[in-house]
């Protein structure tokens, strides 16, 4: 068997995300000294290194060693951080790009028009390793550059390939932001078991387990979340007066309004980000 091949690899900007990348791969294996970070405190950076044994350095360091560089900035300082960086790519590196809302377009101006480039909306949850990522690669990613790609962000989530970057609106609006509405359907389901007279830690407890045992079902069965919705009804029943009482409600056209305006939203901010 032929060992696996580590890219060197780089992360410029060693916050929140970025930890939660590097802990993953080291876990599954990545060797630390084949991962080094930058950051612009060194206190974070200093952790990092102490935490999982990888390598530090400054933004041009870093970036000249790695044959692919995660970008893990905040977006409004991502074209200061690329156009920083673009005298480093000679050696054509492959460049990740989680930052929300910066768009292919713009990074490449930023990094070099002809830069093998990957663009990745992940989400919340993969700081807990149960991310869901859409990710998108210019005309000039190889395969293997792909590959390399899948499985840096498969350390922390499951990913989407999207054969067209403007449905990255689309995945903003589901899995970029879906968190928060799961999370406002949990904050509204607590708030209504506590008004029928459950304690509000009871109330947060099933309705947390709830959700994640409605989660891991679904994606466990081999039937879509429709029959799995229709599995719990019975005629007459329970929860069939609960979901015909959303369906008056119009439940899906408020979600289908909700997403609409996220996508927009999507849209405009890589508009302004881009500038
Ligand atoms: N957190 C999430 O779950 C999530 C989800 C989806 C997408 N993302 C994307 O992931 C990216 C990183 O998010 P995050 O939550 O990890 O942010 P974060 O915790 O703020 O990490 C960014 C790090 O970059 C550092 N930095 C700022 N300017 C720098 C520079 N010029 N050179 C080197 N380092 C610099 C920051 O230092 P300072 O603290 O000193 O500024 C900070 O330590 C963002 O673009 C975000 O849109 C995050």
């Amino acid at each position: 068997m032929t060992e696996p091949h580590y890219p060197k690899l780089a992360f410029i900007g060693a916050g929140n995300m970025a930890r939660s990348i590097i802990g993953g791969l080291v876990q599954e294996g990545y060797p630390a000294d084949r991962i080094r970070a930058s950051d612009r405190n060194e206190e974070t950076l200093a952790r990092l290194s102490d935490d999982f044994g990888t390598g530090a350095g400054d933004n041009h360091d870093v970036s000249q060693w790695a044959e692919v560089i995660v970008l893990a900035v905040k977006p409004q300082v991502m074209k200061t951080v690329a156009e920083d960086l673009q005298p480093n790519l000679k050696h054509r590196p492959l460049l990740i790009s989680i930052a929300a809302g910066v768009d292919g377009h713009s990074l490449g101006r930023w990094l070099g028009e002809d830069q093998a480039i990957v663009r990745c909306m992940p989400n919340t949850p993969s700081l807990v390793k149960a991310g869901a990522s859409g990710l998108y690669a210019n005309r000039h990613t190889t395969e293997t550059q792909r590959q390399q790609a899948e499985s840096i962000m498969a350390a922390v989530s499951r990913v989407q390939w999207l054969d067209d970057e403007a449905l990255m609106d689309a995945v903003t609006a589901v899995s970029g932001s879906g968190p928060a509405y799961f999370f406002l359907v949990m904050e509204s389901m607590i708030d209504a078991g506590v008004k029928l007279g459950l304690e509000r830690q009871a109330a947060t407890e099933l309705t947390l387990q709830t959700a994640l045992g409605a989660a891991t079902l679904a994606q466990s069965s081999d039937v879509g979340v429709d029959e799995l919705r229709r599995r719990v009804m019975s005629p007459g029943g329970t929860t069939e007066a609960a979901i015909a009482s959303f369906e008056q409600d119009k439940l899906r056209e408020i979600f289908q309004s909700a997403m609409t305006a996220c996508a927009e939203r999507s849209a405009e901010l890589a508009r302004e980000l881009g500038q």
